[in-house]
């Protein structure tokens, strides 16, 4: 059935954010990399579900964005190429094997959240195209590790301390 179409000309209302790509450029299991409000972001597809995280590591900046994708007790992780911390893809929280002492001996434990360290962006696909509402930070967002690693639109200046 045909649409009615609005005072706008149009039905269609575009997600928040900025257009980082056509949908057929992220194919299932793919990526995308964009530079957005002064940072690297990586989009990725995973399991059918799109998530959009910082693609410059927290830790020292390593290129976390090509890391491998790891499942940790049924959380996708990217693991950082450079010293293999494990990030969630969807929460940034960064997960590390706890130890534990049996009669005498240290054996790996549970796995345990050393809190959110990555910022994670809203992402969002219609109409054929991938949308990402970067953060900006400043303005009451609460600082995220990597912020450390994004710029304002010069590149010159940090935007979140
Ligand atoms: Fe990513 Fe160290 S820079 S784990």
């Amino acid at each position: 059935t045909p649409q009615a179409s609005t005072p706008e000309g149009s039905v269609h209302q575009a997600p928040p954010g900025v257009c980082v790509g056509e949908s057929s450029a992220l194919p299932e299991g793919g990526r995308l990399h964009a530079r957005l409000e002064g940072r690297y972001v990586t989009v990725l597809r995973l399991d059918g579900k799109l998530s959009c995280i910082d693609s410059v590591c927290f830790h020292a900046g390593g290129p976390l964005g090509i890391g491998d994708i790891e499942d940790v007790n049924g959380h996708k992780c990217l693991v950082c190429p450079w010293h293999f911390y494990k990030i969630d893809v969807d929460t940034g929280d960064k997960y590390y094997q706890g130890v534990e002492f049996q009669n005498g001996k240290m054996v790996p434990g549970e796995w345990k959240s050393n809190g959110v360290r990555q910022r994670v962006h809203p992402v969002a696909e219609a109409d054929g195209k991938i949308y990402v509402d970067a953060v900006k930070g400043g303005g009451g967002v609460a600082k995220v590790d990597s912020d450390n690693y994004a710029c304002d639109a010069s590149c010159g200046e940090r935007v979140l301390h």
